[in-house]
């Protein structure tokens, strides 16, 4: 029997006009995009205004949501169901182009051609760990300053922990206000001090020695980009932490995303206690890609045990009628079924599982043909497969209830894996739907 844990009502959440920003953790490749937007259709569709700010979504998921264009600014949505009002606009984040956008707001224009042009520049805005995290807590930022849409879904980036989107802008904050600028300094310090002022005027003085050292162009590279970072550095910072504010502000929700795998919910544990730390809110835990079978009834014990029965019958099978086949349990699998490719056994667009000949185009007579020990092997197969199946389900059903025996105050819901993929409008409704369902029935 699994534990039970409070139901996360995700369609009460999106339709709460004081929900403003809601956002997408987790550990990498859990689910996060395909959350993020799938929440941003749902809530377009249920009349909300709302903005998905996505990361590095799959190609053919960026497609289906018109993201080709890599301006980085939010588009409006096309296919969207407008009827109850909302609107679906949505962006990828351009980590570069939002790091430029940063220097040109808070530079003037010959400052910041400086710093764009740089060479050390165009190496720090793409090179260091955390600038994509600092970027999509910055983009969050503007877009929340823009205040044209009502609800914000922000997806964030691919890191190995999910810790690592409320610790890296911090850490980049402090390179950038500490670390960085003394590594810049370095050759300063040969004068015996160090400090922007003394780079700016010693500099100068200094040239003549340095310059043979370590070459004129690359020293003025240096001098210029200190000099013009130098106005932002504090910027950086506070920019961070004001952003970090926005996030304890109510208004703002945190989705963690899990797989049901033993890794993934230890981070998610981890980010639930650090969430509580740190006084922001958490709306609860999507444990995404869940797998079902809705042939529960039958054991893995009892699948496996009827499978060797079969396989013992079919010593001397080669006489049995095929009058008789075996009937398959095939109307009894779960239309979640993953494709089941390498033994014939697929998905089928109604949902159901069916067997896959050899030749499909030889549906004549070797198919019709077909022996009781043809049968029983399949049968044999397939239930061996539903016992795997049933294996899985068991092994996600266990890792998950150590979750709940942890957090049981953790508002859960179970998103069962779709068959493929999630590359469009459709799979996004899906998957919205999937969401909501673990809410109790609306009033
Ligand atoms: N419930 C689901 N059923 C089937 N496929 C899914 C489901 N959720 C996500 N996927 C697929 O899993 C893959 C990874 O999903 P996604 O890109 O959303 O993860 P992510 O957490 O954003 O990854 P990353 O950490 O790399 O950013 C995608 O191919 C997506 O289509
Ligand atoms: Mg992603």
């Amino acid at each position: 029997m699994s534990l039970e844990s409070p139901v996360l009502a995700i369609d009460p959440l999106l339709d709460d006009p004081r929900t403003r920003i809601l956002v997408c953790c987790g550990s990498g490749g859990v689910g996060k995009t395909t959350t993020a937007a799938a929440l941003g259709v749902r809530a377009a569709e249920r009349g909300r205004k709302a903005v998905v700010l996505t990361i590095d979504p799959a190609r053919r998921l960026a497609q289906s949501m018109g993201l080709s264009e890599l301006d980085n600014t939010p588009r409006r949505v096309n296919g969207i169901d407008e009827s109850a009002g909302g609107e679906l606009h949505a962006m990828m984040l351009d980590m570069k182009r939002t790091f430029d956008e940063v220097v040109l707001q808070h530079s003037d224009p010959e400052r910041a051609r400086a710093i764009l042009e740089n060479p050390f520049y165009q190496s720090l805005s793409a090179g260091f760990a955390g600038t994509q995290e600092y970027m999509a807590m910055e983009k969050l930022g503007q877009l929340r300053a823009l205040d044209a849409w009502d609800l914000i879904i922000v997806d964030t980036p691919p890191s190995r922990s999910a810790l690592d989107f409320l610790d890296a802008p911090k850490r980049l904050g402090s390179f950038l206000d500490g670390r960085f600028i003394r590594l810049l300094m370095a050759p300063a310090k040969v004068g015996g001090r160090a400090g922007v002022k003394f780079l700016n005027m010693g500099m100068s003085v200094m040239t003549g020695t340095l310059n043979k050292v370590v070459g004129g162009q690359l020293l003025r590279d240096v001098q210029t980009f200190v000099a013009a970072m130098d106005s932002m550095f504090g910027g950086f910072r506070k920019r961070a932490d004001a952003t970090y504010k926005l996030l304890q502000a109510n208004g703002t929700a945190f989705l963690v995303v899990a797989a049901p795998e033993r890794d993934a919910l230890r981070e998610a544990s981890y980010f639930v206690e650090r969430l509580a730390a740190e006084d922001m809110p958490l709306a609860g835990l999507v444990l995404n890609r869940v797998h079902r079978s809705g042939a529960e009834r039958l054991t893995a014990e009892r699948a496996l045990a009827a499978a060797e029965a079969l396989e013992e019958d079919d010593e001397g099978s080669e006489e049995a009628s095929p009058e008789s086949p075996t009937p398959l349990p095939s109307g009894e699998f779960d239309e979640s079924a993953e494709n089941l490719q390498t033994v014939g056994i697929v998905d089928q667009p109604d949902g159901k599982v069916g067997l896959r000949t050899n030749s499909p185009e030889s549906e004549t007579k070797e198919t019709h043909t077909h022996d009781a020990y043809d049968a029983h092997r399949l049968a044999a197969g397939l239930l061996r497969l539903h016992a795997e199946r049933m294996q899985l389900v068991a092994r996600e059903r266990r890792t998950r209830d150590r979750f709940v025996s942890v957090h049981p105050e953790v508002p859960m819901v179970d998103v069962a894996a779709l068959p493929g993929d999630v590359h469009d409008l459709a799979g996004l409704r899906e998957i919205g739907e999937r969401l909501a369902q673990g809410q109790p029935t609306a009033a």
